[in-house]
């Protein structure tokens, strides 16, 4: 017999969110309740399978009575609060965020970017051609996965689901400082001689396609990536007895990536290597 474990029921708060009464369940953050009213606020380093770590500061609100603007992300909600997503200056601390993380790092592949830095009127050109980028090559050293650190904004992620809140395999973490902070293997080696086990949970929860599956980094390089045409199906990986659930990406008839739900109680998201990396036996067909 399956259990379904239950939550315990939880009371609700009322608090004032542009304007209006909001009620969401006690411990929800101002986030998961601009979420349930529909309000947009973006979001780069959060992550729903991961603890806050705010890093980007994107998701900032104004609360009243409170001196900083406040990471919505990790700031839960309080009985009698008013909070402002759209003041003029949470939109402007967005629109400053936005141009330093475009002006030194490459948002192409960020879902949501684009349309954010035109929406709070972000100029990233602003800081000329001089602008410090972080300029390097991707990194391919296997054939599983390639990382792209020019397109890194160190929202830490890959390190907190390689490391104590997921996978407890360490095999990276941030070296360096001030603008020579990195992702990094100890010692910076390739990820072949890292303590890496290619779970690939830190592709997972990468906000900006710094870390790619190869086959979709090759895909992009031939100009044959096409996510609109993709199909998804989830089903269960049979590689083993645990019964993951995997979810299929599809296009023209071949599997191109291999991603897990994060709401599944049991994985939240994360995979073995096998069950991320092993459908390419599937194509392999003689
Ligand atoms: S593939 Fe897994 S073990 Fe390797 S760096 Fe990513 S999270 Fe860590
Ligand atoms: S590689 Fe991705 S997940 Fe890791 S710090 Fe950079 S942007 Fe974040
Ligand atoms: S998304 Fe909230 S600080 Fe990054």
């Amino acid at each position: 017999m399956t259990a379904v474990p239950l939550r315990l029921p939880r009371r609700l708060i009322e608090f004032t969110l542009d304007g209006r009464e909001t009620r969401v369940p006690e411990g929800s953050t101002i986030l998961e309740a601009c979420r349930a009213a529909g309000t947009d606020v973006p979001t780069l380093c959060q992550g729903d399978t991961l603890t806050p770590k705010n890093a980007c500061r994107v998701c900032v609100v104004e609360v009243e009575g409170a001196r900083t603007l406040t990471p919505a992300c990790s700031r839960r909600a309080e009985a009698g609060m008013t909070v402002r997503t759209d003041s003029e200056r949470a939109r402007h601390s967005r629109k400053v965020v936005l141009e330093l993380l475009a002006s030194s790092t490459d948002l192409s592949t960020t879902p949501g970017a684009a349309g954010w830095i035109k929406e709070y009127g972000a100029e990233p050109g602003r800081f000329g051609a001089d602008a410090a980028r972080v300029n390097e090559e991707p990194k391919v050293d296997n054939d599983l996965y390639v990382r792209d650190y020019d397109k890194c904004i160190q929202c830490y992620k890959c390190v907190d689901a390689c490391g104590e809140q997921w996978q407890n395999t360490f095999a990276i973490a941030i070296a360096g400082r001030g603008f020579d902070a990195r992702v990094s293997t100890e010692h910076g080696v390739p990820l072949t001689d890292s303590a890496c086990v290619y779970c690939g949970n830190c592709i997972e929860v990468c906000p900006t396609g710094a870390l790619s599956f190869k086959s979709e980094f090759d895909m992009r390089a031939a100009g044959t990536w096409d996510e609109p045409a993709q199909t998804e199906t989830t089903t269960v990986c049979a590689y083993c007895g645990v019964g993951c659930n995997i979810t299929l990406h599809v296009q023209d008839n071949e599997i191109v990536k291999v991603t897990s739900p994060h709401d599944n109680p049991v994985t939240h998201g994360n995979l073995c290597i096998k069950g991320r990396f092993g459908f390419q036996h599937v194509q392999n067909r003689v």
